[in-house]
């Protein structure tokens, strides 16, 4: 099994900078191309035939910022590039070449080009980004119906996977996680269970305690359900998340008895979140506790079940927000 184990410090490393901020990196860096080229285009100077083929050469660089602009930022930013490097390119055309048709009209063809350079990539761009969201939706929903689907069979609830995931996701909010990191997060607490299929259901749904062999039998569902996930790819950090739910803070849990920092910080946020839906539900021996019932039992595991520091920001989140996750994904009957 090739089960990587991750730390906090390991994620901090591997948080990009935010999608805001790659954007402004990627303008000025836009940016700066344009200024380089229409330097070195009008800094060369055409009185020798070397540097006038040089200056040409420099001048048919234009298409190149119309191009990385509809790779970064699709039609809208190719179309608002092409315009820039037009704006520069025309002045070029009828500043430098006054009554000269023929050559005017040759770079008006030139300028043309770089429209068509920028317009129809920017338009292919856009078009595959926006089939790969439909792809994204498309695995989306194919999860949330098998979770569903294995959620109904255990609680005869179907929506205990999505409030925790979302409850998880406020965490790794507040962590300040990026993105990617979050939504890697997030499946993982969607798929925790997943590895309950291969526990068979007199098992699964037994009312009485379970046996010592019995036992042994559910504590395999962390393993099977990393065996079922890791095989998808865009699912793989999911998987160590859906491996690692039952590890426990102070090395008492399984299927390992990872301690501390060395369970994934995705399965320590998760741990929190799901005994705190726990405490929240209704069961059948027992009413739903209140927010602050919940809050004090996990305060109270906060070293031992639980990371302190995952509690401590837990208990940062507005009761609120808690409240409004599980309004929203009320069983219904
Ligand atoms: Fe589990």
């Amino acid at each position: 099994m090739c089960y990587v184990r991750k730390t906090s410090d390991d994620y901090a490393r591997g948080v990009l900078v935010s999608k805001q901020n790659g954007s402004r990196n990627k303008i000025i860096f836009l940016a700066s191309v344009i200024v380089l080229i229409a330097l070195l285009h009008y800094l060369t100077p055409t009185e020798t035939m070397y540097n006038h083929k040089l200056h040409i050469i420099f001048r048919k660089l234009y298409f190149l910022p119309p191009v990385m602009a509809a790779a970064w930022f699709g039609l809208r930013g190719a179309c608002a590039t092409a315009l820039v490097v037009s704006l520069l390119f025309i002045l070029h055309a009828f500043l430098d070449w006054p009554g000269n048709y023929m050559e005017q009209a040759n770079q008006v063809g030139e300028l043309v080009g770089f429209w068509v350079a920028g317009v129809i990539p920017g338009w292919l761009f856009d078009r595959q980004r926006s089939l790969l969201q439909e792809l994204a939706n498309a695995n989306e929903e194919t999860l949330l119906g098998l979770v569903s689907a294995l959620d109904l069979r255990e609680h005869n609830t179907r929506l205990h996977s999505q409030r925790v995931r979302e409850y998880t996701e406020l965490i790794a909010n507040r962590i300040g996680v990026d993105e990617k990191t979050k939504r890697e997060i997030g499946f993982g607490a969607l798929l925790h269970d997943v590895g309950k299929i291969a526990v068979p259901d007199q098992i699964l749904l037994k009312p009485d305690k379970l046996t010592e062999e019995e036992w042994g039998e559910m504590r395999k569902h962390p393993d099977a359900g990393y065996r079922i996930v890791k095989r998808i790819g865009f699912l793989k950090e999911a998987a160590e998340i859906v491996f690692a739910h039952h590890e426990q803070f102070d090395g008492s849990g399984y299927p390992l008895g990872l301690k501390g920092e060395s369970i994934p910080l995705g399965a320590r946020m998760f741990m929190v979140v799901d005994a705190y839906d726990a405490l929240t539900s209704e069961r059948p021996y027992r009413s739903p506790m209140t927010y602050e019932e919940a809050a004090a039992e996990i305060k109270r595991q906060s070293g031992s079940h639980f990371d302190p520091v995952v509690v401590d920001i837990f208990m940062t989140i507005a009761p609120e927000q808690l409240r409004e996750i599980a309004g929203r994904y009320q069983d219904q009957g």
